[in-house]
């Protein structure tokens, strides 16, 4: 039987954030056993533990039918795969940054200047959109703390948290691009992989759709229902139970949690009582 190869950082910020989105899926990855692969014990994927900026690679030479890299990676590495889906984790900034007791007042700072980096394909094409030119010294790893060696001038890397930035008396300067992780694959996937691509697929937007989105639960005077569905607009068609007590109502339904937290006072004062909002995990479509 086919088995799909998904591969994945081997560690570092993507690593975790790729192995709970399978999890999410119901997929049962083993635990740390420091191997290269992993195989799933209840669907047919092999789990790949690759140095992420190879993943691509990987990916387009068939090794893996499918990646999760950030799009930083992808588009450095320029290699032809098909981008399958924006993953919406894993969100970083790839930035340009210089000591944080200098001055800096324009992009033009780093006229004649060297940058750091790891993207110099991707930094490039920012510099020349804005005619600025710069020297590129490419570095492959540990690139904060280059401007501290006197090295160069600024540093362009990704930025998530900020903490090593920070860490490395560095200030962000400037945005060249904002990234997620993305599931990458390649053409002409032979169909038995393709039917459990589609069925991997299904589960990830499964995930996805739940996620930001609550289930809300509430109790309302009968006479305050419209008013309670006007202020919840996400809530379209709510369930609506009636209750013991006379007169009352239970109201049901799926909201983003921002609105909730935008609304709860208004909610209250229209006469919702009891509200429960509880995760959801999946979401079907
Ligand atoms: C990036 C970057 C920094 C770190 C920044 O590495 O090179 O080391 O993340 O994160 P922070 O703002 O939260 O401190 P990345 O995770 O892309 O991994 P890499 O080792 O593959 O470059
Ligand atoms: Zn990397």
């Amino acid at each position: 039987m086919s088995r799909l190869k998904i591969a994945i950082q081997k560690s570092g910020r993507l690593n975790e954030a790729s192995l709970s989105i399978l999890r999410e899926c119901g997929i049962i990855i083993p635990n740390g056993t420091g191997k290269l692969i992993a195989e799933s014990s209840n669907f047919p994927i092999d789990i790949l533990f690759l140095r992420d900026d190879d993943i691509p690679q990987y990916v387009h030479q068939k090794v893996a039918d499918l990646g999760i890299v950030g799009e930083n990676v992808l588009f450095e590495s320029r290699k032809q795969v098909l981008m399958l889906k924006k993953l919406g984790i894993a969100k970083c900034r790839l930035s340009l940054a210089i000591p944080k007791d200098i001055p800096y007042n324009s992009i033009h700072f780093f006229s004649g200047k060297t940058i750091a980096t790891s993207y110099p394909f991707m930094l490039r094409a920012w510099l020349d959109q804005y005619k600025v030119e710069a020297q590129i010294e490419e570095i492959s790893g540990s690139v904060e703390i280059v401007p501290g060696l006197g090295l160069a001038a600024g540093i362009c890397d990704i930025v998530s948290s900020g903490s090593t930035l920070f860490s490395n008396g560095l200030k962000e300067v400037e945005l060249v691009m904002k990234s997620e992780a993305v599931l990458i694959g390649t053409e002409n996937i032979e169909a038995a992989k393709k039917t459990l691509l589609q069925q991997l697929l299904f589960r990830i937007d499964a995930v996805l759709s739940a996620k930001g989105k609550k289930y809300i639960l509430l109790n309302t005077p009968n006479d305050k229902i419209d008013a309670i569905i006007q202020i919840l607009p996400g809530m379209k068609s709510p369930t609506i139970l009636p209750l013991a007590e006379k007169g009352w109502s239970s109201l049901h339904s799926v909201i983003d949690e921002d609105q909730f937290w935008d609304h709860i006072d208004e909610l209250k004062k229209a006469g919702a009582e009891g509200i429960l909002v509880v995760p959801i995990e999946k979401m079907i479509q």
